[in-house]
């Protein structure tokens, strides 16, 4: 079904997701293998409400060993940071009625063991029972079954003695339930301690499962002007090394690498992870409307999956049959202007269950995503130089008339990396 003949791989798709369709087919697609999907035009407003970072909770009613534990919980929950996506991070401790550690885990890669069924393993091969122990979660355990069992059975099976979770889980599939099941089991469960830490930690697994989209974090090497290459385009490099390095470890815990065809085609990118440990690559976003970025582009060296997001579909011109794209999908998700629609493209992101989307693009499709309300993140590192002129990161075509009209943001954090800044930014919405 709803696959072409076109000399390349070919795609299917399956499941209920609404927005993106395959060419030639009216089957929803979801589940997406390599191949050509048209994605139908829908109209959804901008997403305006923002997961709550600052949530305020009354954490004095724990004591201080339920700090520690939870905060240790997060330390676990800190090492599925590359590992675990699509699904959130999340860590578990498991203490002993002594205040004895006798199991810890965290989040393994989709399809494999949840935190809490890790820690109650490590209990079990640590030759402890966890009968009658405490259990600190940073998320609440699922209630369903996807694709593991729930982790509730695991619990109320393992007789534990109460359960301490830092935030409910906002996947619809569970929200409340995981709580509901223990507490029917007679299992004491209290909820709220160190909350905002999971939050902040899955800010793309929250925003995706309360909005259907990716969690949208721009990168940008700016100099004290704001400016990212010279007139003639040339941006590399405006930061240091030491910055360089840490962008790594951003596009590192992203699910998804953004780029446009006008900056690949200009640098000529690798857009990968070299210098961070990881088990998995991101997967490759490329928006390159009329098709023209070459085969030979350095993107397309390293092996992970690319998404190509074109406003034609893809022929034996503008893709050659030597094109490296063992695992390429298209998408044909063109807007009015002959670019791509950047809302469909990420419902569509979405759909593939990308949860935080790391963008580095220059200053058009930057200021484009910025002008829609779809940056929910700004990382900026900031070069102690003047451009006096340039291409500028933002740049907007419609200006405010006042002030108070300006795109509001809220610093999130300023520190020192090398000689350059490193500035953190999230960009507020104004309720509509
Ligand atoms: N300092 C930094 O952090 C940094 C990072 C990245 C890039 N850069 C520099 O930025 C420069 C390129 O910037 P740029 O402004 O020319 O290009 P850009 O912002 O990287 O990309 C714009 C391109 O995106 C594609 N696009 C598709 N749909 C779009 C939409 N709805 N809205 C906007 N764009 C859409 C279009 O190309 P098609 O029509 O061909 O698809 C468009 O030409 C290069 O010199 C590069 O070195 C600097």
């Amino acid at each position: 079904m709803g696959e072409r003949n076109t000399g390349y791989n070919k795609g299917f798709c399956k499941t209920g997701a609404k927005t993106c369709h395959i060419s030639h087919s009216i089957e929803p697609l979801c589940k997406i293998q390599a191949g050509i999907h048209v994605v139908p035009h829908i109209f959804q407003a901008p997403h305006i409400i923002k997961p709550n970072l600052s949530m305020q909770t009354d954490e004095n009613r724990w004591n201080d060993l339920d700090h520690h534990y939870m905060a240790m919980a997060h330390e676990q929950a800190r090492q599925a940071m590359y590992l675990s996506s699509p699904n959130p991070r999340v860590g578990c401790i498991i203490v002993n009625a002594g205040g004895r550690i006798i199991g810890c885990g965290h989040t393994q890669p989709a399809g494999e063991a949840h935190a809490e069924i890790q820690a109650l393993n490590d209990a079990l091969q640590n030759g402890e029972d966890p009968a009658g122990s405490i259990v600190y979660v940073t998320l609440e355990p699922c209630s369903h079954y996807g694709r593991t069992p729930p982790c509730t059975r695991a619990l109320i099976q393992a007789r534990v003695g109460r359960v301490v979770i830092a935030t409910s889980d906002p996947n619809p599939l569970v929200n409340g339930q995981g709580i509901e099941q223990l507490r029917h089991a007679g299992i004491p469960v209290e909820v709220g301690l160190l909350a905002q830490s999971t939050q902040e930690l899955n800010v793309g697994f929250f925003k995706r499962m309360r909005h259907k989209k990716p969690w949208v974090r721009v990168k940008i090497a700016s100099t004290l002007d704001g400016y990212l290459a010279l007139p003639n385009g040339q941006s590399q490099w405006i930061t240091g090394e030491l910055a360089r390095q840490d962008g790594q470890k951003w596009r590192a815990r992203a699910c998804a690498l953004l780029s446009s065809r006008a900056t690949v085609v200009q640098d000529d990118p690798k857009l990968d992870v070299r210098t961070v440990s990881t088990p998995r690559q991101p997967k490759l976003v490329l928006l390159d409307s009329q098709l023209r970025v070459p085969p030979s582009a350095r993107i397309f060296d390293a092996n992970r999956s690319v998404y190509i997001f074109a406003a034609v579909s893809p022929s034996t011109q503008n893709h050659p049959s030597n094109h490296p794209s063992g695992q390429i999908t298209y998408f044909v998700a063109p807007n009015s202007h002959g670019k791509i629609d950047l809302n469909q493209m990420l419902e569509c992101l979405g759909q593939l269950e990308i949860n935080e989307l790391h963008v580095e693009a220059g200053g058009t499709l930057t200021s484009a995503l910025l002008s829609g309300k779809w940056v929910d993140e700004l990382l900026i590192y900031l070069a102690p130089q003047l451009m006096g002129g340039g291409i500028p990161w933002a740049q907007f075509t419609t200006l405010p008339t006042n002030l108070a009209d300006n795109l509001q943001l809220k610093w999130l954090e300023h520190v020192a990396i090398g000689n350059d800044l490193r500035l953190r930014a999230l960009v507020m919405h104004p309720p509509t």
